[in-house]
């Protein structure tokens, strides 16, 4: 067995094409899980790989004469394109004018996302890395503000039913084990989110994706790296912004669909696959918001570590 994923636990096959390589030996520099290697001025699949082929594509990427081909683990020569010219896409100052222009949007005109810009933030999406191929983050599309409302209002009603989550027995019971922090977090941010999700929306006002024209759901699988939906969602936010889209994450939901068999009801309602670690929404429209100005922002520390003598 190779490297498991939710799509597949194989790992991929490896074809050369003695006749059009010219044992450059590039496939066998870039390929990191040592799956390749030249004996006898011969480029030959190892029998010794760190985890065998896990199909990320790189030999195939390199290699000038076409000579080598990966199948399986959902690539095969078909993904494979002419790279866009590099001189021709963003600069870095190009690049941080977008960033720095972004704010999280929750006011949106009433006009829908077109299908073909959805596909553009997909298409974008999707060039995020990954922990390991294939991807294995799954991506549910509210493509209306009406889908988008009614799983705002199936939310809240999930959100009542669960309401035992912040009483203060669970929150004193989990104390010992969760730690302060999370007892913070809970005491200061969860049980209070409860209230105004559910205290607005029962006045029609709906605080959990702010009716948005679309909303995009990134979540993983039970073997899904933690970072790689984040990742994905980032990239789509990106993405939407240099489309003129306004964006927003949002965290509020992701971590309390995911434990007990309410949950899990909810999850297969809104036709969420699995439940896993990490997971974001991200909802996408046209600003109601013009921002004049940027704010600057810093990291909670960022530090040279000093060079370690040996
Ligand atoms: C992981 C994550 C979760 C977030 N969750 C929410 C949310 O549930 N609701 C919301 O209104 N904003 C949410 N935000 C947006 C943040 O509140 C926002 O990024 C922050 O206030 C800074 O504002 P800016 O994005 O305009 O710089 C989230 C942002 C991130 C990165
Ligand atoms: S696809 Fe990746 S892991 Fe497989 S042989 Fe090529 S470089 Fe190595
Ligand atoms: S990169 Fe292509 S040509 Fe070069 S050694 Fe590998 S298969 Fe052969």
């Amino acid at each position: 067995m190779a490297i498991p994923t939710s799509r597949t636990k194989d790992k991929a096959e490896i074809r050369i094409n003695y006749e059009k390589c010219t044992v450059c030996g590039s496939c066998v520099n870039v390929c990191k899980d040592f799956s390749l290697k030249i004996v006898n001025q011969k480029v030959v699949v190892s029998d010794t790989p760190c985890f065998g082929c896990i199909a990320c594509g790189h030999c195939m990427a390199v290699c000038p004469s076409d000579a080598i081909e990966i199948h399986g683990r959902m690539l095969s020569p078909d993904n494979m394109f002419v790279l866009p010219d590099i001189e021709k896409s963003t600069d870095y100052d190009e690049l941080l004018a977008l960033l720095q222009c972004r704010r999280s949007i929750r006011e949106f005109k009433d006009k829908p996302v077109s299908e073909e810009l959805i596909n553009k933030i997909l298409e974008a999406a999707k060039t995020a890395p990954m922990g390991l191929p294939p991807s294995d983050v799954n991506v549910l599309v509210l493509d209306s503000k009406e889908k988008v409302q009614g799983f705002a209002t199936d939310y809240c009603n999930f959100l009542k039913r669960m309401k035992w989550l912040v009483s203060d027995w669970f929150i004193a019971l989990m104390r010992p084990f969760w730690g302060k922090p999370m007892d913070e977090m809970f005491k200061g941010f969860v049980r209070p989110l409860f209230d105004i999700y559910l205290g607005n929306m029962d006045k029609g006002i709906n605080l959990v994706n702010y009716d948005a024209p679309l909303a995009m759901y990134f979540y993983g699988s039970p073997y899904t790296d933690p970072a790689d939906p984040i990742v994905a969602a980032t990239y789509a936010m990106i993405a939407a912004e240099s489309l003129g889209l306004g964006t927003c994450m949002l965290g509020g939901v992701h971590p309390l669909i995911q434990s007990g068999k309410k949950a899990k009801k909810f999850r297969e309602q809104q036709g969420i696959k699995f439940a896993s670690r990490e997971g974001l929404f991200v909802i996408f429209g046209y600003s109601n918001v013009k921002y004049l100005k940027g704010i600057h922002r810093n990291f909670a520390s960022v530090e040279a570590i000093p060079i370690h003598s040996v």
